[in-house]
């Protein structure tokens, strides 16, 4: 392909932000000017969910009525729950999610109000509503009965709850909410832009969201930690690690979980990802594949070396997930349940600030040719 097109957009700037700021040879990532470390160890998934939408800390009355706000939303509307029972056993938990926000998109008469206070709102709603859609088919599609939100659980408890109709102790609650934190934003990734190009037309949230769904669940971005987990699954035991490994980089396969288009060290988050995956294995049962996560992990850095392909945020997320007792399907679901606060705080700053983007494609097909009609063809 000509050198005069950006594949991949690589190293083109196709906005400016003030939400996030990565460096990729040092490892960085920081939220508005907090470093991800900092907000992994002391905040919560709704503070880091406000900071997105109003580039501050909120304050304790003001994260006390955002945490109103989000559980008041937290129910699933009737007719999202009604079409939910009638296909959760055709469709799989991504296509659940995006039908969910068409559905929500459908049932507000404000969606196309794109006022800065109406696009909050709607911030809230999606991001409310996401983990009750995804407890909701999990539970119908094994034949049990959605279980209600509870008011006095938090935004990552009350999802575990929701879903496995247990309470998570302290620590799985933490660990989970962590890992919301981390997914919540990324710069300018795929799904973000895919998200951005929709709301550039001046289309409404729900349709910029369905976009950047979609663009998520691809194997080469949100899906990687769904493939992580059938990796690890499939290499079964530590003894099989070379083989596996060799036989997937032979056939030109790639590892999932590895590597980056930004980051040419280890992702801080896979860091932050693996110092939670030991404390949950303290106690955790199912830490089998955690383990296995680990001797992989060992054997690539071994084999990969010189070449800048480190884990990134997917590799450990599949085996934390799964000391959760989360199942794989849901492993890309979740990464959105949390992007969509990231995605909405994008909008937001594309939609105060909008040109719509439509950029050029470099013609390199034929030229004068003389039409010739179907019969003679
Ligand atoms: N396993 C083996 N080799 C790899 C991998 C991998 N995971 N990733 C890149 N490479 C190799 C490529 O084959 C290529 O080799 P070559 O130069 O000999 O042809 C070289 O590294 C550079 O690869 P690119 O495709 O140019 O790198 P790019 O920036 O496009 O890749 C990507 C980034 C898509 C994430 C890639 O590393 C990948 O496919 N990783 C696996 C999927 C994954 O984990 N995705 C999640 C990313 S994080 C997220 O989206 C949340």
């Amino acid at each position: 392909m000509s050198e005069a097109v950006a594949r991949g957009l690589e190293g083109v700037n196709v906005t400016a932000t003030k939400l996030c700021r990565i460096d990729g040879l040092k490892g960085e990532l920081i939220y508005s000017g907090y470093n991800i470390y900092d907000l992994a160890e002391k905040s919560t998934f709704e503070e880091v969910a406000f900071l997105l939408w109003n580039l501050r800390l909120p304050s304790k009355t003001e994260l006390a009525a955002l945490e109103k706000e989000l559980r008041a939303e937290r129910p699933l509307s009737d007719l999202n729950e009604r079409v939910l029972r009638e296909i959760v056993g055709q469709i799989r938990p991504m296509r659940a999610l995006e039908i969910a926000v068409i559905i929500a998109g459908a049932l507000d008469s404000k969606s196309s109000d794109l006022t800065n206070v109406q696009l909050k709102t709607t911030a809230a709603l999606l991001t409310a509503r996401m983990p009750t859609v995804l407890a909701t088919y999990h539970r119908l599609r094994q034949g049990l009965d959605p279980i209600a939100p509870r008011d006095d659980l938090g935004h990552s408890a009350n999802f575990l709850w929701m879903l496995t109709g247990r309470e998570p102790n302290a620590l799985e609650s933490r660990v989970f909410d962590v890992a919301m934190i981390l997914h919540a934003e990324h710069e300018m990734n795929a799904s973000t832009f895919s998200a951005l190009v929709t709301a550039s037309t001046l289309s409404d949230m729900y349709s910029a969201t369905a976009s950047a769904i979609g663009t998520l669940k691809g194997p080469l971005h949100g899906g990687a930690n769904e493939a992580v987990y059938k990796t690890v699954e499939a290499i079964g035991v530590e003894a099989n690690i070379p083989t596996h490994v060799e036989g997937m980089l032979g056939r030109g396969e790639r590892v999932m979980g590895i590597g980056h288009r930004v980051y040419k060290t280890t992702d801080p988050r896979a860091i932050i990802l693996e110092k939670l995956g030991h404390q949950l294995a303290e106690t955790s049962p199912d830490r089998k594949y955690f383990d296995l996560s680990l001797k992989l992990r060992d054997y690539l850095a071994r084999k990969l070396e010189g070449k800048p392909l480190y884990p990134n945020v997917d590799f450990f997320s599949a085996s934390v997930y799964k000391m959760l007792g989360i199942p794989s399907d849901l492993y890309t679901p979740i990464f959105a349940m949390s992007r969509i606060t990231g995605w909405t705080a994008h909008m937001l700053e594309q939609y105060a600030d909008n040109r719509l983007v439509r950029p050029n494609a470099l013609y390199e097909g034929a030229d004068n040719r003389a039409y010739v009609p179907v019969e003679k063809r």
